[in-house]
């Protein structure tokens, strides 16, 4: 980060440094949802397998990516601590370090599908991918720094900033319970798929919490806060919080993935062939381990067990296919995960101010037409 010459202060703070969004090459591929700032979702087809790819890993931007000079960007930790500290990028890479494969999905996925639509991004299904990360647990960090007595909160400040609504400029900031900070897979992390972070993904910085909504995992890290009371912030607070939801109570701030599964192939619209067709799609849910994808291609008059794979860790998503034998005609194909805590995902969207949380079940329709050699005459 560049440091602001009058006050010593990194730059981030005494102003914004965005830079433009031409710093990455390659999202041509990604389905761009908002040009800027910059949203992007998965193709759905680029979920059939182990890691997203970085290139394909969908984007949730809420500010224009800010400019870091990882040289002189530093992790401040401070707050209700014994010993605030100051780390560089170097010191922190030379602690033990850990690698995770988690899936991330932004808690507005699946938004565009809830009616009445609630306001905001515009997603579809594609914002989620899965993603191995490469850091060093919070929790050997603030060790070091020791929080006191009374913490309860820790919270996190990116570098990028800018207008929420007229007059009113605020950080990208959120916070997690003390001890979800101190638990060992929560990372800083600067590597993702095993090279470096990429600007839109965070760079050089960010905090990953698997298993948890998106919003959690701060990208363009720069200060990690020990708090004595919750922490009361635009993004904590007012956002990504459930609000007018049944069954939730008031703003409460979203957490832990929803349990979901997701068609990878075919594709909303395929027109294909009768005889054996494989579906194959991703499942995952921050709560418990996926236990059953039940998949129906009668528009849920019936349902069949999927085969699942092996799940890369606890956090990652498991991969599923289903044989069918598809018959001439128009169908309606829907998969439908549940996780071993019991937690199903429901045949219609739980509605909510912001469109957040949104586990449905998706359903596509496809078109299968006799094979070309039935078809032909004689
Ligand atoms: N961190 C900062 N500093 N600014 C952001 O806009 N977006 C959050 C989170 N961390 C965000 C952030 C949200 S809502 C999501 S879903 C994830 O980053 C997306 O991470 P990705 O863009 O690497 O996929």
């Amino acid at each position: 980060m560049r440091a602001d010459a009058a006050s010593g202060r990194p730059a981030a703070e005494a102003g914004p440094v965005f830079a433009p969004r031409d710093l990455e090459p390659g999202h041509a591929r990604l389905v761009t949802v908002e040009e800027r700032p910059f949203n992007a979702e998965t193709p759905l087809a680029a979920l059939d397998q182990p890691l997203t790819p970085v290139e394909l890993f969908y984007v949730r931007n809420h500010f224009d990516v800010p400019r870091l000079d990882p040289a002189a960007t530093r992790l401040t930790v401070d707050g209700r601590v014994e010993h605030a500290l100051e780390l560089g990028l170097d010191e922190l890479r030379r602690l033990p370090s850990r690698t995770i494969v988690t899936a991330l999905e932004c808690a507005g996925n699946g938004r565009t599908t809830m009616t009445p639509r609630p306001p905001g991004t515009p997603w579809g299904w594609g914002a989620v991918s899965t993603g191995s990360f490469t850091g060093v647990p919070l929790g050997i960090v603030l060790e070091r720094a020791r929080p006191l007595p009374g913490a309860v909160e820790v919270a996190f400040t990116g570098a990028d900033r800018g207008e929420v609504a007229p007059g009113r400029t605020v950080a990208f900031e959120r916070s997690l319970p003390l001890a979800v900070a101190l638990a060992p897979d929560t990372l800083l992390v600067h590597e993702m798929n095993g090279g470096a972070l990429t600007a839109d993904h965070g760079w050089p910085l960010r905090l990953v919490v698997p298993g948890w909504y998106g919003v959690a995992s701060v990208k363009w890290l720069t200060r990690v806060t020990v708090l004595e009371r919750p922490l009361e912030a635009f993004y904590q607070t007012e956002r990504y919080v459930y609000e007018g939801e049944r069954g939730t109570p008031e703003r409460t701030p979203v957490t832990r993935m929803r349990v979901r599964s997701l068609i990878a192939r075919p594709a909303d619209g395929d027109d294909l062939r009768a005889g054996q067709v494989e579906i194959a799609g991703t499942a995952w849910s921050g709560g418990a381990a996926i236990r059953e994808v039940a998949v129906t291609t009668d528009c849920g008059a019936s349902w069949g067990a999927a085969n699942l794979d092996p799940a890369a860790s606890p956090y990652a998503h498991v991969r599923w296919t289903f044989r069918w034998d598809a018959t001439p005609g128009e169908h309606v194909l829907a998969s439908r995960a549940s996780d071993s805590s019991g937690a199903i995902q429901p045949l219609d969207a739980v509605w909510n101010v912001h469109g957040y949380g949104n586990n449905v079940v998706q359903r596509l329709r496809v078109r299968v037409s006799e094979r070309a050699d039935r078809a032909a005459p004689g």
